[in-house]
């Protein structure tokens, strides 16, 4: 057995590295390229019922920053932990073709041990009901079922809709559960006080693994032109982002029991990104911003790395999984370290500083 394998409830994945949705898995030629990286398994492109979110495609703009937030040229080779800011909207094509289409790349997908996951985009609920209806009935092994995209509040009314109540997302995961009886996973926003929350009510309601967490709404004004950059508000990203989502992860994984299967997103830059969302509780991690940024040999280089990593260590995905986040404590667990902070004495300048022992 490789020691790359993982499971999520009754799937079982060849490696924990998801190719995530966006518009690299938004026609044949990006999920074939993704699937040839050798993913775990690629989430396509959203879609739901809205005319509204289908024209906001057109509407999409995107930015790559470095760290000290200046615009970088996107030339797919910028820096791994580049920050990326961005609106987007769903796939075009109606359902029926688009899915009909990701049937087959899901056969495919099947040929290689991988999965073709269909991705929903909740606007109406009845709509999507029996959307997921029709995906099960195709045969699809998977339905991932994002409540929490991050443009919902910017989206046209009803769109996009982004849930952060726990009592909306029992209802609406009740009525999906009720319906299909396929393996759903749901995504959920960061954008909450307490996403493990809404994760709990996720599990609740049936869930088969919830996804953490939905990136952030972010605002950045351009330094030459003093307009907003974009003009909007947009989603943002960056490898900045993995320690609040693994943070999101283990607290998730303490509230929900260590059987129940999480997935992370938002942040992984790296295979040894990934194994730190192993180490805080997530069985597997969709990986979205970095292929829009560097391509889909990233996929194959974040596998690579984790697996230099795993058998630098003898261990598998397995044996990681959560050991970290199982080791928790909290500040008032930590030993006594009186009068260590008297040392802390910031210098005038950057260089004349001594740091404590
Ligand atoms: C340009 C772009 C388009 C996206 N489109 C979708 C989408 O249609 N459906 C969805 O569930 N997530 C979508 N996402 C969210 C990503 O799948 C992923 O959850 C998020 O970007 C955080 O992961 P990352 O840090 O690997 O980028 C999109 C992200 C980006 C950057």
């Amino acid at each position: 057995m490789s020691r790359l394998q993982t499971n999520i409830g009754r799937i079982r994945l060849k490696n924990p590295i998801i190719c995530g949705s966006g518009e690299h898995t938004m026609n044949e030629a990006g999920i074939r390229a993704a699937l040839a990286s050798g993913a775990g398994a690629v989430v396509a492109k959203s879609t739901n019922e809205s005319a509204a979110a289908k024209s906001q495609l057109d509407k999409t703009d995107y930015r790559v920053m470095d760290d000290a937030h200046r615009v970088l040229p996107w030339d797919f080779n910028v820096p791994r932990e580049a920050t990326l800011f961005c609106r987007s909207g769903l796939v075009q094509q109606d359902f029926e073709p688009w899915v009909k289409q990701l049937l087959s790349l899901d056969k495919l997908a099947e040929a290689s041990d991988s999965y073709v996951i269909p991705s929903l985009i909740l606007s109406g609920l009845d709509q999507c009901t029996a959307y997921a209806k029709e995906i099960e009935k195709m045969g699809f092994r998977i339905l991932e079922v994002n409540i929490g995209a991050p443009h919902g509040d910017e989206a046209a009314k009803g769109a996009i809709v982004l849930e952060r109540d726990a009592g909306r997302i029992e209802t609406i995961v009740s009525q999906l559960r009720d319906a299909v009886k396929m393996p759903l996973w749901i995504k959920l926003t960061g954008q909450s006080e307490d996403p493990a929350a809404l994760a709990a009510a996720a599990q609740k309601s049936g869930a088969d693994a919830v996804v953490l967490m939905g990136r952030f709404m972010g605002f950045m004004p351009d330094l030459e032109t003093e307009e907003p950059l974009l003009n909007t508000s947009a989603a943002i990203g960056g490898g900045w982002a993995l320690p609040l989502t693994a943070r999101c992860i283990a607290l998730a994984r303490k509230r929900l029991g260590k059987d129940f299967p999480l997935l992370a997103t938002n942040g992984a830059r790296s295979g040894l990104d990934v194994a730190r969302f192993l180490l805080s509780g997530a069985a597997a991690t969709e990986i979205t911003s970095l292929v829009m940024m560097r391509g889909y040999g990233a996929l194959t280089e974040a596998i690579d790395e984790l697996d230099a990593y795993l058998a630098g260590r003898d261990k598998t995905v397995s044996e990681l999984l959560g050991a970290s986040a199982d080791r928790l404590q909290s500040y008032a667990q930590q030993p006594d370290r009186a009068g260590f902070w008297h040392q802390f004495a910031p210098p005038t300048s950057p260089s004349a500083g001594v740091a404590p022992a």
